[in-house]
């Protein structure tokens, strides 16, 4: 991870298996893979999603037997005071369409506070990581969010839940958004969205019913990067939260404003 940082054995082992996910990615893309569905029909979960969690986790907590693990395939389990949050492929229907959006998100939380985060871009090869405090790097190199402040022709992006027909709030705010003349887009993986707002290719980001896993590790890669992280109605951001807001900061009183009003 370079010279600028300090020597930091979780982030290492937690790009390694990133690394690991994105082969495991590659590796049933060219050999084909089996799929199932979880809560609905156009929930897919392949053999893919499943292989890369187990190995995930098994790299991990080989290395750190005390951490806890929260997967999205795996449920949770162990200790919750030093925990790994991961999801082993974020934008499963794009990875099964051979859409090339979508990677891994691993993060490191430490008595509640994300302290780590690592989101690889399976397609590009691409590797966003944070460490708190130290700043946010994408190959190395520092990112930093833009500084746009005009709201119209800032370029964002959403995203909805599988259930979307039964929770349809975010419709209300994708419509807004659209009627008021705003470049929107669902590029459909959360974590590579939040990752983009922090290497400032996207001045903002919002999704309704998010879990843990998709969020962790983008959140702390925009706040690393110069951005703000909030709820629908402008206080800080917690795992767990319905709403996500991450923006550049500039735009983001203006990007609650439009989502919030008719
Ligand atoms: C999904 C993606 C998508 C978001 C969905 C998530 P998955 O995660 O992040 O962009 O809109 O809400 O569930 O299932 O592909 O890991
Ligand atoms: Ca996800
Ligand atoms: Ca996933
Ligand atoms: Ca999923």
């Amino acid at each position: 991870i370079g010279r600028r940082h300090p020597y930091h054995p979780h982030l290492l082992s937690m790009l390694e298996a990133a690394r690991l996910a994105r082969g495991i990615h590659l590796y049933y893309l060219e050999k084909g893979f089996t799929q199932g569905t979880k809560s609905g029909p156009t929930d897919l979960v392949t053999q893919a999603d499943r292989e890369s969690e187990e190995a995930i986790k098994e790299l991990l907590l080989s290395r750190f037997p005390e951490a806890g693990f929260l997967g999205e395939e795996g449920g949770s389990e162990g200790s919750k005071a030093l925990r790994f949050i991961v999801d082993p492929l974020d934008g499963t229907v794009n990875y099964a369409h051979g859409f090339p959006f979508y990677g891994v998100s691993l993060a490191l939380e430490a008595e509640g506070v994300i302290q780590a985060g690592v989101v690889m871009d399976t397609a590009r090869g691409e590797t966003f990581y944070a460490l708190r405090g130290e700043g946010a790097y994408l190959d190395g190199r520092p990112i930093r969010v833009t500084q746009r402040a005009e709201l119209l022709g800032s370029l964002l992006a959403t995203g909805f839940p599988y259930d979307v027909a039964k929770d349809a709030e975010n419709l209300i705010y994708f419509g807004r958004a659209l009627r008021r003349g705003l470049l929107v887009r669902r590029p459909g993986a959360a974590a590579l969205d939040l990752a983009y707002v922090a290497a400032g290719r996207l001045e903002g980001f919002w999704e309704v019913k998010l879990n843990p896993w998709d969020v962790a590790a983008g959140w702390l890669l925009v706040e690393e990067a110069g951005g703000r992280v909030t709820d629908l109605e402008g206080k800080p951001y917690r795992l767990g939260h319905r709403y996500i807001v991450a923006t550049n900061g500039q735009i983001h009183e203006a990007l609650l404003q439009a989502l919030l009003s008719d």
